[in-house]
């Protein structure tokens, strides 16, 4: 047995376990139902109407295009969930990374079963989130595209503003400067801003009687210039790869679209993904994760617990082990991929930041990927902790964490609460990935504290107790915050090594830089 191996505590046969495996796996079926809502969402009429003209179905567009029998990793599956009446399933958008040819690439694909595969504000973000990640990891863009543009009616909330429709444009302009190939599949409409999409591609394949790219469609040109002109004829797929040369290769169908984009990789001279590793399994089956995580969330969770299910052969090797063990920190093998993680196990007090942060530094000049498992309330506060300095050591855990050069995970096992989501890498730190499991909470604090801190400052009783709590309590869900697009995707903790192991793959695809530090206070 390894030094390093992590033994467990925990007793199946304890009630807390099993109070909390009920409440758990009652979570984990929750998200399940929630993702098959949105993949086999109800627009009946929708659908039949796009298989019909011969088209395939958006996740079954994508299923043709990457490597038979490897995974693909859907990112913010229940974007808009809950929202808009659930009248926009994964926000019409369906994006996340996927081998092709061996290669990991981004895919973005329009489900035009849904208003029309127009965007709303969630949609947009979820393409411009992509596109951001692809930068980041230098990965290939393949964009499906089948959408009608703006959804009009909400054209204020998506056009203007600086990350609005625009950005999507802007994006495609970075990506194309950094060298990163993009290739768009006309697949069905693409009008007005949607025709940049293809236009502003490397390369355009376009399907024949299907694809369509205009800057006014027919009704909008007979409006503004009387002229009249059928789809096909103002910019079909002939039209585009014969006479305006805006695309460049003509396909028979969605099959054969795919099969020439899948050629359009394979010679775009890219570096072929890391081969499979050999790797130990964890010494503890991953099922118990749903024993260890507390269906209370005021209660800390051995982090050890987690990482022991988590890391290959359930090795650790931890660093300052006995010196604040309120912060976790150590090296781990997650499927072959080596990463640092930092765990919480309690309030980050003084010397939890400066751990953390000095862990950073170490991970960063060895260029190790880090693992954030955030579970945290927020910083301790109080008398001692104030006069101590917290919030300058608080301040050079932040400081690490924004500065750092080399790739960031974080997962969200419990908590995420005020500036605890800052020190643990939260989604304004731009951690590569961020994923949550379906227990996470994430608010500036607790509804509880909230109302008693707003009863304290206008001296008043219980007057604003309740609603706040409700308030905090409905923003703060997993759900929620998915919803909105604050996280890549919920996942169940059962796949979570499988989550991990694909994210660790794409952030190293492109070599691990150092960071530049700044100024710490001592
Ligand atoms: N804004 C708001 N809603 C739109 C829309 C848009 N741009 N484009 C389509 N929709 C809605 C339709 O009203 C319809 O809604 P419903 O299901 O509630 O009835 C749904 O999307 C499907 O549209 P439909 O026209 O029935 O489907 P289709 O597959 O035959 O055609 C389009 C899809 C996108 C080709 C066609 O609707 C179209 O040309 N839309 C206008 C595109 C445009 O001019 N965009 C400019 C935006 S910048």
């Amino acid at each position: 047995m390894s030094i390093n191996q992590l033994m467990s505590t925990i007793s199946k046969q304890d009630s807390a376990f099993q109070e909390n495996f009920e409440f758990n796996t009652s979570l984990s079926s929750d998200l399940r139902h929630a993702l098959t809502q949105v993949v086999d969402h109800s627009n009946k009429q929708a659908i039949d109407k796009h298989t019909e003209r011969g088209k395939l179905l958006v996740r079954q567009r994508i299923d043709v295009l990457i490597d038979e029998g490897t995974p693909f990793l859907e990112l913010s599956a229940l974007a808009a969930y809950g929202q808009w009446e659930n009248q926009f399933p994964s926000a019409g958008i369906v994006a996340g990374i996927g081998l092709v040819e061996g290669i990991l690439c981004m895919i973005v694909a329009n489900d035009a079963t849904v208003k029309g595969g127009t965007y709303i504000k969630e949609t947009i973000k979820k393409h411009v989130r992509a596109q951001e990640i692809a930068l980041q990891n230098q990965l290939p863009c393949i964009y499906l595209v089948d959408s009608g543009g703006v959804f009009l009616p909400e054209q204020a909330n998506v056009f203007p503003d600086r990350f609005d429709f625009g950005r999507v444009f802007y994006n495609q302009s970075k990506l194309s400067a950094s060298g990163i190939p993009q290739i768009s599949v006309v697949m069905g409409s693409c009008t007005a801003g949607g025709a940049y999409v293809p236009a502003m591609s490397d390369q355009t394949i376009i399907v024949k009687n299907q694809g369509t790219i205009f800057i006014g469609g027919p009704p909008l040109v007979k409006a503004a210039t009387g002229e009249e002109v059928t789809a096909e004829e103002l910019g079909g797929a002939y039209v585009h790869t014969s006479i305006s040369g805006v695309a460049d290769y003509l396909a028979e169908d969605d099959v054969d679209a795919v099969r020439i984009c899948r050629s359009l990789i394979q010679q775009a001279n890219q570096k072929k993904a890391p081969k499979a590793m050999e790797f130990a399994e964890p010494q503890y089956p991953i099922e118990e994760l749903y024993g260890i995580i507390s269906a209370n969330n005021k209660k800390t969770v051995d982090p050890h617990e987690i990482i022991a299910r988590l890391a290959d052969n359930s090795e650790f090797q931890e660093f300052k082990k006995l010196y604040a063990p309120n912060l976790v920190t150590g090296y781990a093998s997650i499927c072959g991929f080596q990463v640092g993680i930092i765990a919480n196990n309690g309030f980050l007090n003084a010397e939890a930041a400066r751990k953390g942060a000095h862990f950073i530094e170490l991970c960063d000049q060895r260029r190790i990927p880090l693992l954030f498992l955030q579970n945290i309330t927020g910083f301790i506060v109080g008398k001692t902790h104030e006069h101590q300095g917290i919030a300058r050591d608080g301040a050079k855990m932040i400081h690490a964490v924004a500065n750092t050069g080399v790739p960031k995970i974080t997962l969200v096992t419990g908590g995420s609460y005020g500036a605890g989501n800052y020190a643990m890498s939260g989604r304004a730190y731009d951690p590569e990935f961020l994923f949550l499991w379906p227990n996470a909470k994430t608010a500036v604090m607790g509804g509880e504290q909230a109302a008693s801190v707003l009863q304290t400052i206008k001296n008043k009783e219980n007057e604003l107790e309740h609603p706040l709590i409700k308030q905090f309590q409905e923003e703060s869900t997993a759900y929620y915050s998915t919803s909105r697009l604050w996280d890549d995707g919920i996942v169940d903790p059962i796949d979570t090594r499988k989550v991990l192991a694909l994210a660790l793959s794409v952030v190293t695809n492109k070599p691990i830089e150092k960071g530049k530090f700044g100024v710490y206070r001592m």
